[in-house]
């Protein structure tokens, strides 16, 4: 039923002042969990699901990101000189074909909706997929993929869900659910950021997103809404009362909140450990702290 999904959006024009003071100079999306940047994660994961044109909303003082995605033909030449053949590969694997990527200004820092909305021109008039680079999700398969599979299925719209704790209800979009089919939901509604008292459930939407390109329309006319911007959230419940067909989806994986501190570390700590030339390294040193008490 879902047509095929080849372009996904990046929104990356926020500033990361949570990171202060490294993203003085650095985009947050170029930060690294062990030896790769967020935005790589994301990269790889759009890739694993079939997405073939890569659109970043950026803003004043991201150029580093740009550079990122460079070709560094200097740098490979190097590398097969001296015969590092396995920091070659490294290097190539995040090598982008010529023409994938387009970079969008967002001009004013207006809410993800109206980022998302600034890519409308290259999305044009089919589905495309939603990235948030600071949501990294852990998983055997990549949550797009999962999604993308889910989709097949229902066309429509989908968010990734996951079951948060009550009272964290007020930092996430949130479901009301129709009807409830386990690894989907079907929604009637969606609150941007509600207060544990006004939540309709505890099914919170993660940092990826399926979207008919209507929801462009629909950001045509959105008015601010919580924290004064425009939302994604409000966009896609106006799809609901459009044409009732939005779905969650409950991915398998372990999502970090790369936006916090907290998570950002927690990411760090877990994906050290999934590296085999790390593990047990990391691991002693855990032990030992966690029996000094500190
Ligand atoms: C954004 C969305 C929110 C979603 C969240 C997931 O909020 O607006 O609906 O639940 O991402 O990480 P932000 O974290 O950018 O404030």
């Amino acid at each position: 039923m879902g047509q095929k999904v080849t372009k996904a959006v990046f929104p990356v024009a926020g500033m990361g002042t949570r990171f202060l003071p490294a993203t003085k100079s650095v985009p947050k999306e170029i930060m690294t969990l062990v030896d790769r940047p967020l935005i790589q994660y994301a990269i790889d994961e759009a890739r694993a699901a079939g997405i073939t044109e890569f659109i970043f909303v950026t803003s004043r003082g991201k150029g580093a990101l740009e550079d990122y995605f460079d070709h560094a033909p200097q740098l490979e030449q190097e590398l097969k000189n001296k015969n590092k053949t396995k920091l070659l590969e490294v290097l190539e694997s995040t090598n982008m074909d010529s023409g994938a990527i387009a970079y969008i200004r967002q001009h004013k820092a207006l809410g993800l909706g109206h980022a998302v909305w600034c890519a409308r021109r290259l999305i044009g008039d089919e589905p495309f997929a939603v990235i948030l680079p600071d949501d990294v999700i852990a998983a055997e398969k990549p949550c797009l993929q999962q999604m993308i599979e889910a989709y097949a299925e229902t066309g429509g719209n989908m968010v990734a869900a996951m079951e948060v704790a009550p009272e964290r209800t007020s930092s996430y979009g949130v479901l009301d659910i129709a009807d409830d089919m386990g690894e989907m939901v079907k929604v009637r509604g969606m609150v941007e950021k509600p207060k544990a008292e006004d939540a309709p459930s505890n099914l919170a939407v993660i940092g990826r997103y399926i979207l008919s390109p209507s929801v462009l329309q629909n950001l045509n006319n959105i008015k601010s809404g919580s924290g004064g911007e425009i939302q994604l959230t409000d966009a896609i419940a106006r799809d609901i009362e459009l044409s009732n067909n939005v779905y969650g989806y409950r991915f398998k994986g372990q999502r970090f909140d790369c936006g916090s501190k907290s998570g950002f570390l927690q990411a760090t700590v877990a994906f050290g450990l999934a590296r085999e030339e790390l593990r047990d390294d990391l691991k002693g040193y855990l032990e030992d702290i966690m029996q000094a008490g500190i």
